[in-house]
């Protein structure tokens, strides 16, 4: 085609003015040669796109860049109930972190506050995540349970202690009242209020209302509306599943040596010499309330009849069944292997 047409062109324009003719096909073929190499550059910048395409799409692969769980980035979060022998247990982690190079915090939340705003829990998930130099570490306090995974940070290793609910509720009664031997020079809320807890239930005043005993279930239940709810079913089962799924163990005030043991065997990184250390020190026994009066028998019928201790009591004994199923198994397992064998094809 532009063969012919150039041949066309150059016979009519011979005639009268050779020359322009001759400078008319010169630049009928540059224009030509102009329009081949532009098509050939569009191809080219297609292929440099596909070839860009190709490379943003990644086929599946699993790299070790980073370990899930590796020991040095061991996190335990202690989410510790009051008044259940959490200090005289961290205690213990406090004395234990230097020889056993881990570190310890404890999280302080404004006015004691048991929740977290979301805007703090994930600040705190981000901070505990990533802050390197810390690790190995057990971060502690009075908060409920919160689920890492819902920001998307690996999970800590939760740990918690539990104890009998009305044996906690009348020592947080005493507590208040009267401090106790760990910093007797705290004045508490209630110093210098002398009344028995069997009083205080006889004229059914508010710090011994037993929904104010609703507590070791909305710590572990978490911070959903209805954990908050004294009585709430729902809440109850949430806590024990949460108990099961999210805990790595969870043991009780009135077994606090087996703990301190299944620990040191499960977590030897952190708490090696621990029992030895929780046997040889006061502090099995470093912080007690001061002024503690049983209570009388009708006092306790009268708060057992009530619903909230029910449930607080059936979460009690869920725990209880749960770590003494721990005990059985280590008992049972003494000196267990766990191996690879059958590893095919051979190399
Ligand atoms: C937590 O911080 C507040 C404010 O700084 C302080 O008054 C309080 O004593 C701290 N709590 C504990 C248990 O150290
Ligand atoms: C975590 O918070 C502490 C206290 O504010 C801060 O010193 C530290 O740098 C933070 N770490 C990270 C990794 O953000």
């Amino acid at each position: 085609m532009v063969g012919a047409l150039k041949y066309n062109l150059s016979k009519i324009m011979f005639k009268k003015t050779p020359k322009l003719g001759y400078v008319l096909v010169i630049l009928i073929f540059i224009g030509s040669v102009a329009i081949l190499y532009q098509i050939q550059l569009i191809k080219i910048q297609d292929k440099l796109e596909q070839i860009e395409e190709t490379q943003n799409h990644y086929a599946l692969t699993v790299t070790t860049e980073k370990p899930l769980l590796e020991e040095k980035d061991l996190i335990l979060l202690y989410n510790r109930v009051p008044k259940t022998g959490s200090t005289s247990f961290v205690g213990v982690a406090y004395d234990l972190c230097k020889k056993n190079k881990f570190h310890v915090l404890h999280v302080n939340i404004t006015a004691n506050s048991h929740t977290v705003t979301l805007e703090n829990q994930l600040k705190f998930v981000q901070n505990v995540t990533n802050w390197k130099s810390m690790k190995p570490a057990l971060y502690h306090g009075h908060f409920a349970f919160f689920d890492f995974s819902k920001y998307g940070a690996p999970k800590p290793l939760f740990i918690n202690l539990i104890r009998k609910p009305l044996d906690r509720f009348i020592s947080y009664y005493y507590f208040l009242r009267y401090g106790d031997n760990y910093r007797p020079y705290l004045v508490r809320k209630k110093a210098g209020n002398t009344m028995t807890f069997d009083e205080c239930v006889l004229k059914q005043l508010p710090d011994c209302d037993p929904n104010n005993m609703w507590l070791q279930i909305p710590f572990f239940c978490g911070h959903s509306a209805n954990c908050w709810k004294p009585g709430n079913k729902w809440a109850l089962t949430e806590a024990k599943k949460n108990l099961v799924n999210n805990y790595f163990l969870v043991g009780v005030t009135e077994e606090l040596e087996d703990f301190v043991q299944i620990l040191e065997k499960s977590l030897p990184r952190f708490f090696k010499g621990a029992t030895e250390y929780f046997q040889h020190s006061n502090k099995a026994h470093l912080r007690q309330t001061v002024q503690k009066e049983l209570p009388k028998e009708t006092t306790m019928d009268k708060i057992k009849s009530s619903t909230v201790w029910q449930m607080e009591n059936e979460f009690y004994e869920f725990a209880l069944d749960q770590f003494h199923f721990v005990k059985k198994v280590i008992a049972r397992n003494k000196g267990q292997n766990v191996m690879y064998e059958k590893i095919r094809p051979k190399s």
